[in-house]
């Protein structure tokens, strides 16, 4: 991993670069990395709605946190149409795949709560209609603020745009579950800047979002990590010799690699409450490699800053690839700099014969790690498919220095608490 010092000049740190080097290291199928094969007969949290993104209730150390005994995550959800018209095929069957490809555009954000940590009990929309300024509630970070039960939720207000915000409510609990009362005044807190980060006009493929605030254990301050892609206009992007890295002879040509630009972006709050945000330049780019790094996150562990960012097949550029998963990169302190883990990035990846069974991978700090069912084949050619749309087997991870190591498969959605709150 290198630094571009010509990029980003006298800024306070220099982005890390995931190179199209470590890139070429990536291997799909090698059993430490590779998520265990996902069955299809899984189970589904819920025949009503898709669920996909899943965002546990945590602190801002990043600890999974639960409430008078009651674990809570967020997911961004949207209907299921098994009925509509729209989603019928010319046989009158229901089109799921069609109808789960749609479900970005009328994303929404949804809670569940749980005595056990798993088989989630179904709670509702988080914001009632019309509190979200924008068509689609996409990903983000409930935060437990204190023990009065106030949450900050962070998340992406898209379409038109995509804006930064959070929104404050309140958690409150009884013996029979859990309510999300609150919730009804949405501040935006920034958006991409056409400077540091791609806006719209540079890109219309750009992506903005997913923020993921965070207190640093060595300064103590609240920083917010998110999505984005490198700014400049599309197709304007070089990928000189810090971003292609040292690449074998014949792994020069690059192709049209300069499309992918994604990188990861951090802000820094400039007063305690996390209403006022300064974006600073990212801590790592993958230009010449792929085009999202989405969902970043961070664990804290050895005195490490451990990044994680979940990125897919499709999204990789000319000449590198990779499976769907989550990839990681690890540094001594928070700006860098930051190296692949396992040489090559990739943590734990879909296995090649199922390459979409899963997406959306979170790394918890106890080493589980969540993620959602896409789709798992039903028939030897891959031809046939079930759509999932619901919570994946939870896999453990132990995380050892430079390296991961896939150690364990627990229960479909299993996110246990690390701390348990009680309310005053
Ligand atoms: C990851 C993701 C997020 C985004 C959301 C949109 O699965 O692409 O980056 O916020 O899904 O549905």
């Amino acid at each position: 991993m290198k630094t571009n010092p010509e990029k980003f000049g006298a800024t306070p740190h220099q982005p890390s670069l995931w190179t199209r080097a470590d890139a070429l290291k990536v291997r799909a199928d090698d059993p430490t990395t590779t998520q265990p094969l996902v069955s299809a007969d899984f189970p589904v949290l819920n025949n009503d709605v898709f669920i996909w993104d899943t965002m546990p209730l945590r602190d801002l150390d990043g600890n999974v946190t639960s409430v008078d005994g009651w674990s809570v995550i967020f997911t961004l959800t949207a209907d299921r149409h098994p009925n509509d018209p729209q989603y019928l095929d010319e046989d009158g069957n229901y089109d799921i795949l069609r109808d789960w490809n749609d479900r970005h555009g009328r994303a929404k954000m949804y809670y569940w709560f749980s005595r056990t940590g798993k088989n989630w009990e179904f709670g509702g929309r988080v914001m009632a209609e019309g509190v979200s300024p924008t068509a689609r509630e996409w990903a983000g970070t409930p935060i437990l603020l204190n023990d009065r039960g106030e949450v900050d939720l962070y998340y992406t207000a898209v379409t038109p745009g995509a804006t930064i915000v959070k929104v404050r409510g309140r958690v409150v609990t009884t013996e029979h579950g859990v309510s999300m009362v609150g919730f009804e005044k949405v501040k935006p807190l920034f958006e991409a800047d056409g400077n540091l980060y791609q806006t719209e006009a540079q890109n219309a493929f750009w992506g903005f979002r997913d923020p993921w605030p965070f207190r640093d254990p060595n300064d103590g301050k609240l920083y917010m990590l998110f999505e984005g892609n490198v700014a400049g206009e599309r197709g304007s992007h070089k990928v000189g010799e810090a971003e292609i890295g040292d690449v074998p002879p014949g792994y020069e040509d690059v192709g049209n690699s300069r499309f992918q630009t994604a990188c990861v972006g951090i802000a820094v709050a400039r007063d305690a409450d996390g209403d006022d945000w300064e974006m600073l330049p990212p801590l790592l780019t993958a230009v010449g490699v792929n085009d999202q790094t989405e969902r970043p996150h961070f664990v804290f562990q050895d005195g490490k800053y451990y990044l994680f960012t979940i990125s897919h097949t499709f999204t990789y550029a000319d000449g590198v690839t990779g499976p769907d998963g989550v990839y990681g990169f690890v540094a001594d302190s928070l700006f860098g700099p930051y190296v692949p883990l396992n040489g090559s990035g990739l943590v734990l990846g879909n296995p090649s014969s199922q390459p979409f069974q899963t997406y959306s991978h979170y790394v918890m700090p106890n080493g589980l790690v969540t993620s959602f069912i896409d789709s798992v084949p039903t028939d030897e050619t891959g031809t046939q498919i079930r759509v999932g749309g619901t919570e994946a087997p939870t896999v453990g991870m132990k995380i050892k220095g430079l390296q991961t190591f896939v150690v364990a498969e627990y229960d479909y959605g299993y996110i246990p608490p690390m701390l348990d709150v009680t309310l005053k």
